[in-house]
């Protein structure tokens, strides 16, 4: 976690609540490979980086639950013994659904007061919603006395987004928060939830976030719709392919086969989620081999799988792709997180990374008349209490 977020966070909670508290940290992630599939059983790549959320929090002695962000200008004082539904929370109401989960599952809970600061662009496939789950549940554990450990963080933190909050996500984002390590990519089974951890040729590979400086919301339907369509796709399949409990199961011959079945954006759906599953199969062995090159084929054809079978990325996003390819120091581009908007990952050799950036940069002011923010990202660290030095 960077040194100026915790001074910042602190600096926050003293402005909003008067007061200091304990301070957590979890981070968010890009995904190396494995678009749309972890909803569908798949196996995914991600990377917890050193951008998150962080949490300053304090006991109270009543029953108030009090909840402010640097990032968003609306403050909520709730009576933690009445919390109300998602629909009048905004923001709010992905802590206030962590504090109801732990609440429902019978912990005793004191009143607090929850101040959060991060340094992930929100909305913009980063994880900012995973990472603010982890962080709380993390946070209100440690002052409520709970045992939870990292994987219970990142379950908790599933519940509530697909129910509480609503977004029919899967469980990547949270696992990636949770159980990420330094120098290692998270290989993530997310139809068994079994994960180990895959070490990555660092030395080769600095990662760039690339912002297209637009925004999306998860809950405004986009992604829900993607979830519904290739669900639909899915319960078609079963009729002939009754072993199928997921679009994972569904190998790309079986789904060719059965094509008449399906509408041609069924297709498209399963299509993309079927070879998205062979891509990400195929590029675990590129990585502990260090087959870069190889890896970042299999990055851009995700991309352009995402781009027109499954249909989540942007002109702008496109553009970050295709400059990202046209420079030589680039082994591999492509949206990361959900799409509809936000950043995209590129994959380049250490010694590159200005010249790519700026030339990205200056190709992308040049289409959009904006520049895009390009940040290079480090390794995260597992959830937790920062004690500051
Ligand atoms: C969002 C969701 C994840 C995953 C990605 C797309 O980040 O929260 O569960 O589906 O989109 O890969």
């Amino acid at each position: 976690m960077d040194r100026s977020l915790s001074t910042a966070a602190r600096a926050f909670a003293r402005s909003a609540f008067g007061r200091d508290g304990r301070l957590f940290f979890a981070s968010g992630r890009v995904n190396l490979l494995g678009a749309h599939i972890d909803y569908h059983g798949g196996c995914v790549l991600p990377v917890a980086v050193d951008r998150g959320v962080a949490v300053v929090a304090a006991p109270r002695a009543d029953r108030k639950l009090r909840l402010a962000s640097a990032d968003f200008p609306a403050r909520f004082e709730l009576d933690l013994d009445a919390l109300p539904s998602a629909a009048t929370l905004g923001w709010s109401a992905y802590p206030v659904g962590v504090v109801a989960a732990l609440r429902a599952d019978g912990h005793a809970l004191p009143g607090l007061d929850l101040a959060f600061a991060g340094d992930l662009p929100i909305g913009a496939g980063l994880s900012s919603s995973a990472a603010i789950l982890v962080a709380t549940a993390t946070a209100v554990a440690a002052l409520a006395g709970i045992e939870l450990a990292p994987i219970d963080a990142a379950r908790l933190a599933f519940r509530v987004e697909t129910t509480f909050v609503g977004v029919k996500c899967g469980i990547m984002d949270p696992f990636a928060s949770a159980l990420g390590k330094p120098g290692h990519a998270l290989a993530l089974d997310c139809k068994t939830q079994r994960y180990d951890h895959v070490a990555l040729p660092v030395e080769r590979m600095a990662f760039l976030m690339l912002d297209s400086m637009t925004r999306r919301e998860l809950k405004d339907g986009g992604f829900n719709r993607r979830v519904a369509e290739s669900t639909g796709a899915l319960a078609k399949l079963q009729a002939v392919l009754p072993h199928a409990t997921c679009l994972r199961d569904v190998t790309p011959a079986e789904l060719e086969r059965h094509r008449p079945l399906l509408t041609d954006q069924e297709w498209q759906r399963a299509r993309h989620v079927v070879t998205e599953v062979a891509r990400v199969a195929r590029a675990r062995g590129h990585l502990e081999r260090g087959e870069l090159l190889e890896f970042g084929q299999l990055m851009w054809l995700s991309h352009l799988s995402s781009r027109h079978l499954y249909e989540v990325s942007t002109p702008r996003l496109d553009a970050l792709q295709e400059l990202s390819l046209s420079h030589p120091g680039c082994w591999g581009a492509r949206l990361t997180g959900a799409g509809f908007g936000g950043c995209a990952l590129a994959v380049v050799r250490p010694d590159a990374v200005e010249p790519f950036s700026a030339r990205v940069a200056a190709g992308f002011e040049q289409r959009f008349g904006q520049r895009p923010a390009i940040h290079a990202l480090r390794f995260g660290q597992a959830p937790g209490e920062v004690v500051d030095a």
